[in-house]
């Protein structure tokens, strides 16, 4: 059996203008998501770097983070773990507030989601200016858990998100700029 083509992911990612706020080029992945061999090779895209990196737990951010995070933990064959907007999870959290590109927000984790020393590989569908995942890093470190890395499927480098989280000395794995 012949492999795939390797599709160019950019291509079944639509823009769309002013969304959420006037200047704002918004990058909609439910057009990726919902083309099954473009899913397919993005979740794939993702998991490969880590395949041997003895990853314990995905942890992957509302509400995007959840459905490549969720595909990638089932690839590597661990866990996933979600960090929710304030609110969200029912148990005991930690939290922390975050800028975004366009507005302010805090998100949250579950005390008893990881166990100290866990090697964790966070999750989300995009990285702007990095405020989420910054967020997401410092909570995974509050409750003990090792950061191995961070994948995005899309990279807005202007933003210099991925910059923020390297010089946090977080590995970023990206798909996408
Ligand atoms: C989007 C995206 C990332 C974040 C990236 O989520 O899914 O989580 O923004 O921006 P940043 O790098 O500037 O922090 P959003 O907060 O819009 O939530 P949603 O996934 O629930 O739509
Ligand atoms: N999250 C932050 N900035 C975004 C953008 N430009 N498109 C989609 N999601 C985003």
């Amino acid at each position: 059996m012949s492999e795939a083509a390797v599709m160019d992911l950019k291509k079944i990612i639509r823009s769309i203008p002013d969304y959420p706020k006037t200047g704002i080029i918004f990058r909609d992945i439910s057009t990726l998501i919902a083309h099954g061999p473009g899913f397919r090779q993005a979740v794939r895209q993702l998991a490969a770097p880590f395949l041997d990196q003895k990853i314990d737990k995905v942890v992957g951010i509302e509400a995007r983070g959840f459905i490549f995070g969720g595909a990638v933990a089932d690839l590597l064959g661990v866990g996933f773990v979600p960090i929710r907007k304030q609110g969200k999870l029912p148990g005991e959290v930690v939290g922390q507030d975050y800028e975004l590109e366009y507005g302010t927000d805090r998100i949250e984790l579950h005390k008893d989601a990881i166990q100290p020393g866990e090697r964790v590989l966070l999750l989300d569908d995009l990285i702007a200016t990095g405020g989420t995942a910054s967020a997401g890093v410092d909570l995974v470190n509050h409750v003990g858990g090792e950061i191995i890395a961070a994948a995005f499927v899309i990279d807005l480098p202007d933003l210099r998100g991925a910059d923020l989280l390297r010089e946090k000395d977080v590995q970023v794995h990206t798909l996408v700029a």
